[in-house]
């Protein structure tokens, strides 16, 4: 059994080289691996890279199953700044993953307890996450799970925390245009990954990076409860690391 492995890599290039590897690895080692992927900055590059090993080396993810971690409620799938969108732009609708493989929730959904009941049966009928690609948010928070979040609590609509919408602010325009909730797996959902890639990198990152490595296991950074997963890697860039050492 491996359990947490922590992966430095010089730069940003090298760190998102790296994050693409393991994920083409996961897929040439199971053709019908169930991924789950998160959205942001973080990863942006990382699937860019991806889908250029996917044209160089003919990867083949038309077996794969892919699903979301999250999604800002009220944000439909044609905005570009939904996960929904993000996730299609810069990976599963440039390799080969097929539409009836993907389940990605729908920020505009009507029935938003609906979604969450469906978003839960997919993973089901997936045979759970073979491996989930996880983002950190610079207060501990994994996927829309924000400080204060019991370790047990599963798919669910949760409110972001002004931390975090202060964080995503630039990207949605300005503080009031950032939704108040979103639609989130829960912790345990997450943990219940056979396989977990947590990727982490730049200096804002550095703290956090810290305190779920090195400080307690407390509900109050949700991120720390991943230390205990028995199938964790860690992949920093320097400056996610530099307070590591
Ligand atoms: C968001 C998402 C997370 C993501 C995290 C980090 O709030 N809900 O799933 O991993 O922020 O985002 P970034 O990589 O842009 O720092």
């Amino acid at each position: 059994m491996k359990v947490m492995d922590i992966i430095i890599k010089e730069n940003a290039g090298d760190f998102d080289r790296e994050a693409a590897m393991y994920i083409t690895r996961q897929a040439v080692k199971k053709r019908d691996t169930a991924f789950c992927l998160a959205t942001g900055d973080t990863t942006f590059n990382v699937y860019s890279h991806v889908v250029e090993l996917f044209r160089e080396l003919k990867v083949d993810y038309s077996q794969c199953k892919a699903c979301n971690l999250d999604e800002y409620l009220g944000i439909a799938p044609s905005d570009e700044r939904s996960c929904y969108f993000r996730i299609m732009d810069s990976i599963l609708g440039k390799a080969n993953f097929k539409q009836e493989n993907i389940f990605l929730p729908r920020g505009d959904c009507e029935n938003p307890e609906k979604e969450l009941t469906v978003f839960s049966e997919k993973i089901n009928c997936f045979g759970g996450i073979d491996l989930l690609v996880l983002g950190i948010g610079s207060n501990g928070h994994i996927a829309f799970n924000e400080p204060g979040t019991p370790f047990d609590s599963s798919f669910r609509i949760a409110p972001l925390s002004e931390k975090t919408r202060k964080d995503k602010a630039d990207f949605f325009g300005s503080l009031d245009k950032v939704p108040k909730f979103g639609i989130t797996m829960g912790i345990k959902d997450i943990m219940m990954a056979k396989e977990i890639l947590l990727l982490a990198k730049g200096r804002a990152k550095a703290e956090i990076i810290k305190r779920i490595i090195h400080g307690p296991m407390d509900s109050d950074i949700p991120a720390s409860i991943v230390r205990v997963h028995p199938s964790l890697t860690i992949l920093l860039d320097k400056m996610a690391a530099s307070l590591l050492m």
